[in-house]
């Protein structure tokens, strides 16, 4: 399906983004392996956290959906083999949080994944799950599929990975659960922190600190049970990411976006947009079930350019394509770096970006780990073209928001895949003001 986000003048209302992809995946797999009854709410009912519910279904957790975000998940205490492959579709977070959950279960599972999941990396996940001791087989490169075979005598291990991701350190926290004393990661950075504060509310004892090499250590004891928990998933603010960008690209603006998780592993996006003169409030913060959520108040107009710090990449890693966009519409120029992880994303968004950034009219120069971007000034983006996706809905859902504040309609080739993350996409954005239409 081809969407066409045509030009409005500003955009204004209210509205609450849908559920946080990572507390989603993560509230099936920790209710899958706990025993008894885990209750959520607010689940994003996306593709990918779909995909992961019948994962969790494959290994002997019984799922249900009793209402507009809100399931139950009756754990077993543990995996049973499946009898079949499983089918992640998409999602790096749910195949590799998995193939780390069962990897401390004595069965053999098989993970696919459609064509993008099928050419990201899998070995920064099985490697250390081989050195824990649980084998695996998988296509050249790492990559899926991949027969994993579990085991009930995981060695316990201390990782370091080269690269700072969430779903690294989520996969061996996960295992670890099944080894003797302690395991876990030192990361070269801190990256979110939902499977850390997710297990503890489950029961384990998770240990983390500052390590001496300017990294973060984060270790679980094994072998100890989990107990159910009840988790109320916040408004992703990955997702909240697009109107909000939306909304401080067209002057004018005024959009507020509730309930939106505020964990500070995950803002990037917003200190970066603040650096950039936007006027951006954040209202009501609490706390929600071991999370600060809060509402995003922005006004748009003004926006100057800017060059985060490349520590701040993990941060907001998912949010460079929409940043990207907004830089193309500030005075000035933005250096975006830090971020070679992009280019093993859903699609290589570095590329991505700069070919369709061209499309629109904007300069961009591509680097290794970011690009930097001329901005053209507020309505000054030419916009008019038809951009490719390879099916990465970020990069859609990127595009579509710079054609509403192009000079000229932007189609985007493919976007499916929107569903995997913000489902009702168009729907949502036209409640605020926004002309997002089919494009037969
Ligand atoms: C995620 C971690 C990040 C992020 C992804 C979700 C998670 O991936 O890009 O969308 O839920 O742990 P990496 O761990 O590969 O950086």
């Amino acid at each position: 399906m081809r969407l066409k986000a045509h030009p409005v003048r500003s955009l204004s209302g209210r509205a609450r983004p849908p559920g946080d992809k990572s507390i989603s995946h993560r509230s099936l797999i920790l209710g899958a392996l706990a025993n008894g009854e885990t209750p959520i709410e607010g689940l994003l009912e996306g593709a990918d956290v779909l995909n992961t519910a019948a994962a969790m279904r494959a290994y002997g957790a019984t799922v249900e959906r009793v209402g507009d975000g809100r399931w139950r998940v009756f754990g077993q205490g543990g995996f049973q083999e499946p009898k079949a492959p499983i089918d992640f579709g998409n999602s790096g977070t749910g195949v590799r949080l998995t193939m780390g959950a069962a990897a401390r279960f004595p069965i053999l599972s098989v993970f696919t994944g459609d064509e993008s999941l099928s050419g990201r990396p899998m070995a920064r996940v099985l490697d250390p799950l081989r050195a824990m001791d649980a084998q695996s087989f998988a296509r050249a490169g790492g990559k899926l599929p991949v027969a994993l075979q579990g085991t009930a005598d995981l060695h316990p291990l201390v990782h370091t990975p080269k690269v700072a991701s969430a779903q690294i350190k989520s996969a061996i926290l996960l295992a670890g659960l099944g080894a003797e004393r302690q395991s876990g990661v030192i990361e070269p950075k801190r990256t979110r922190d939902h499977t850390e504060r997710m297990l503890k509310a489950f029961g384990a004892n998770v240990h983390e600190h500052p390590h001496e090499s300017g990294g973060w250590c984060a270790m679980v004891e094994g072998l100890m049970p989990l107990y159910p928990a009840p988790v109320t998933v916040p408004a992703d603010p990955s997702s909240a990411a697009f109107p909000a960008v939306a909304a401080a690209i067209l002057t004018g603006s005024e959009v507020r976006l509730e309930g939106v998780c505020l964990n500070p592993l995950r803002t990037g996006l917003y200190e970066t947009l603040r650096d950039m003169g936007v006027d951006l409030t954040i209202e009501n913060q609490r706390d929600s079930a071991g999370e600060t959520i809060g509402d995003l108040l922005i006004r748009g107009g003004g926006l100057k350019a800017v060059s985060p710090p490349a520590t701040r990449a993990s941060d907001m890693i998912d949010e460079f394509p929409i940043l990207a966009v907004a830089c193309a519409f500030a005075e000035g120029t933005s250096v975006l770096s830090g971020a070679e992880e992009l280019r093993v994303k859903e699609s290589d968004r570095i590329a991505l970006m700069v070919n369709g950034l061209r499309a629109c009219g904007v300069n961009v120069e591509e680097r290794p780990d970011g690009m930097v971007i001329e901005g053209k000034g507020p309505g000054s983006v030419p916009g008019g073209a038809l951009v490719e996706t390879h099916g990465d809905h970020r990069i859609a859902m990127s595009f579509l928001v710079l054609g509403l504040a192009a000079q000229n309609p932007v189609t985007v080739e493919d976007a499916d895949m929107i569903a995997t993350s913000f489902p009702g996409f168009s729907a949502f954005m036209a409640a605020l003001g926004a002309d997002i239409r089919d494009d037969a």
